[in-house]
């Protein structure tokens, strides 16, 4: 190894990959770094406005980036807008799927007991987190397939493997994504092909807005008791920043994780190793 064979394992060169909520705040970040690799990226998203308020963030003088409309919910626009990115870079290399998050009205608090949680609201978070990254990944997986290779990433979170209190929907949904990783990623190298890795990240605790009533005072700005035993529990003492998440992402597309399939990879500042005492 040499750092021109470094070069050569990181050269995201005319690879396309798509991004499910990927005008969201880390989807967003992932797509400004591979556009500034010259990747082709795919923003898929169901806010159109967001998507082209990021698309002035990028630099499209280094990599090709576009928006297409979509809803992970929804396998008939998730399978359109496979076609328009296939017709327009001509193959599909990866996906993120980072469409996700949890649902204030699925959180239980002072005045929501467990007890009382609207069926509508956890059905939401769990369909959100899970079948949003299980249909992407049937459509975009299937173009996969039949080139015998790809790459999917997904997200899952902490509270996958020690739930979280407050959120009971969203910590059963990452535990499944981060089960549903594993199995497609069996899946995919037994059935279709060894080349095709089916992995996940599990961020810590990045300050954003659908958790940010959770963790700060918006009177005060401060932390929330909440906010502060996270704080107290991640060794590195601080919240994460989108960017703390990009050198996993890029190695876990790169071929340099060419022997890495079913891993969730804590990026949490050493939330997750961390006993408290
Ligand atoms: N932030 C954290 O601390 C943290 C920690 C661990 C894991 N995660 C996970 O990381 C992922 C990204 O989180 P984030 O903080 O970047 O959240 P975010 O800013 O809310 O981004 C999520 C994006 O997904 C979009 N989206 C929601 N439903 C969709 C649908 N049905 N179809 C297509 N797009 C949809 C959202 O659009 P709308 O704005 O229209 O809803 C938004 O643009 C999520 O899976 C989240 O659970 C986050």
């Amino acid at each position: 190894m040499d750092l021109g064979e470094l070069a050569r394992l990181y050269d995201f060169r005319g690879k396309t990959v798509v991004i499910t909520g990927g005008a969201g705040i880390l989807g967003g970040e992932m797509a400004c770094a591979l556009v500034g690799c010259m990747a082709n990226v795919a923003i898929l998203d169901r806010d159109a406005a967001l998507a082209e308020r990021l698309l002035r963030r990028i630099d499209t003088s280094i990599g090709r980036c576009s928006i297409v409309y979509g809803d992970v919910l929804d396998a008939t626009k998730l399978t359109d807008a496979r076609d328009r990115v296939l017709a327009e870079f001509g193959s599909v290399d990866a996906l993120i799927n980072a469409a996700g998050g949890n649902d204030p009205r699925a959180t239980t608090g002072p005045a929501a007991a467990f007890f009382d949680l609207p069926p509508e609201a956890l059905r939401s978070v769990l369909d959100l987190n899970l079948l949003g990254t299980i249909l992407p990944s049937q459509v975009f997986g299937k173009a996969m397939a039949e080139r015998k290779g790809g790459v999917i990433l997904n997200i899952t979170s902490m509270t996958a493997s020690r739930p979280l209190t407050r959120v009971p929907a969203y910590s059963a949904a990452k535990a499944a994504v981060s089960n549903f990783t594993r199995w497609l990623a069996v899946h995919m190298a037994q059935e279709y092909s060894p080349a095709i890795r089916v992995n996940a990240i599990a961020p810590g605790f990045f300050l954003t807005e659908q958790n940010r009533f959770l963790l700060t005072d918006p009177a005060t700005g401060g932390l929330t008791p909440r906010g502060q035993r996270i704080i107290d529990h991640t060794p590195m003492g601080r919240f994460g920043t989108p960017e703390d998440l990009l050198g996993a992402v890029l190695w876990l597309l790169s071929p340099a994780a060419a022997f890495v399939t079913g891993a969730v990879i804590p990026v949490d500042g050493g939330f997750s190793a961390f006993s408290g005492v």
